[in-house]
């Protein structure tokens, strides 16, 4: 029996990176997945492979409107949801906090955070009929912190916080509630972000050497640890941030 056999999917942010590796593995595990992503073509492409069980919708997380409309397909198409993996995420701007402009704080805090507020209160009724979970993408910088991405750790800490209380509140319903934290993972994201560095040379030895695993992944390690919190081996895991880091965070290396 297939991990995620029969299992149904909503997926933000699932078009590119580590939510696209997401997707594929969820089809693999024989889920059902519905994508919901900002970015048409990307989309488009991923829609047109006609794989079977595969569904999308094209809108942006951080307006509540457009995740109604993309959890009401989801419903239409499926007719249950058993998970949400809220994966969506910016990394600009890549900044001290007195560099950053309100718009750049609300917007990276609205589609970072907000989006969970938004998939939360739309979705989390059909969650509880199936006494489903709910997985959310942090990241490592969430717990440790990070030069110049003063706003990104911000989004990131709150999300684990977030996670926990969730986890919490949804408990007595059944519905489960985890966070995934990877440090780097190579993704048009990180790529940006690499660029955006004064030292973007040698960011690929830096990238490498902060993972004590000796290299920085694609985002398939991700997405088989996505796997498992979704599955029903995960069925006593709730309120975990789960490193998927290459042990990034253990301590001083020389
Ligand atoms: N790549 C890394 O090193 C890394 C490390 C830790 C955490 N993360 C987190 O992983 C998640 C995915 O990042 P990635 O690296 O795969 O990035 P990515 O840019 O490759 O993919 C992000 C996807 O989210 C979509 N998206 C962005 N804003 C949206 C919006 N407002 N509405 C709907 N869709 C939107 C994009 O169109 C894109 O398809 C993010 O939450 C990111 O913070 C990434």
């Amino acid at each position: 029996m297939k991990q995620l056999a029969d299992k149904t999917i909503f997926i933000t942010g699932g078009a590119s990176g580590i939510g696209s590796a997401c997707v594929q593995a969820y089809l693999s595990a024989g889920a059902k997945v519905f994508v919901m992503d900002k970015d048409e073509q990307a989309l488009e492409r991923m829609l047109r492979t006609g794989v079977p069980g595969l569904g999308g919708f094209k809108g942006d997380v951080s307006k509540g409107p457009d995740v109604a409309a993309a959890l009401q397909h989801a419903l239409d198409l499926f007719g249950n949801l058993d998970s949400i993996h809220n994966n969506a995420g910016i990394s600009s701007p890549s900044k001290a906090i007195d560099d950053t402009t309100e718009d750049e704080w609300d917007l990276l805090m609205n589609v970072n955070l907000k989006s969970i507020y938004w998939t939360t209160k739309y979705g989390i009724s059909l969650l509880k009929k199936n006494k489903g979970n709910i997985l959310n993408t942090s990241s490592m910088t969430g717990e440790m912190g990070q030069s110049l991405h003063a706003v990104y750790t911000a989004s990131k800490g709150a999300i684990n916080a977030l996670t926990k209380s969730m986890a919490l509140d949804y408990a007595a319903a059944g519905v489960r509630v985890n966070a995934i934290a990877p440090a780097g993972v190579w993704t048009p994201l990180l790529r940006q972000w690499a660029d955006q560095q004064s030292d973007s040379a040698q960011i690929t030895t830096y990238l490498n050497e902060i993972h004590a695993l000796g290299y920085c992944p694609e985002g398939d390690v991700v997405a088989d640890v996505a796997v498992f919190l979704l599955s029903d081996a995960a069925r006593f895991v709730t309120g975990c941030i789960m490193p998927v880091s290459g042990g990034a965070e253990l301590g001083y290396k020389k």
